[in-house]
């Protein structure tokens, strides 16, 4: 079978962007979050669904429209703690609980975004 699956073809489409809306009404409301976020996150959501369509091995379409990732890079002028590295993380949790993302594929690409997570941290937390 010449049929190329990858995780993307795996979740597909229509599922990716479910959790993807959800995962950010979820970080909406959270309070570790909401202050650095835009009000409106249909641009985020947006860029979002193609940065993990292209991540999960699907096509590029993060990269046709704004060049290459640079992830770290671009969360530089936001202050990126432990703490909200973990609340994006519970945020995502939640989400994928809510579209009844299950087995192996949840936790491989869940286990990548911790991994991912962590290397956005670029900020110290403050001692309290
Ligand atoms: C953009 C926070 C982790 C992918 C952003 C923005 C913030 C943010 C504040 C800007 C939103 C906007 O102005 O539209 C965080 C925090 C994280 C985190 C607190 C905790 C570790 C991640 C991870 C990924 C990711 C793990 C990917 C797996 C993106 C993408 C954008 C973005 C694709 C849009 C970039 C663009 O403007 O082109 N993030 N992020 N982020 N984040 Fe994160």
């Amino acid at each position: 079978n010449e049929k190329m699956t990858t995780p993307f073809t795996e979740i597909g489409e229509e599922k990716l962007h479910r959790l993807i809306d959800i995962f950010y009404s979820h970080v909406s409301k959270h309070p570790d979050l909401a202050p650095i976020f835009p009000d409106d996150l249909t641009e985020t959501a947006r860029k979002q669904k193609q940065f993990m369509t292209q991540y999960l091995g699907g096509p590029p379409l993060y990269t046709s429209e704004h060049g290459h990732p640079m992830m770290r890079a671009r969360h530089m002028p936001f202050e990126i703690t432990e703490t909200r590295a973990k609340a994006w993380l519970s945020c995502m949790n939640q989400a994928m609980d809510d579209v009844g993302l299950e087995g192996p594929f949840r936790q491989d690409f869940f286990s990548r975004l911790v991994l991912t997570a962590q290397h956005m941290i670029n900020t110290e937390e403050m001692a309290k």
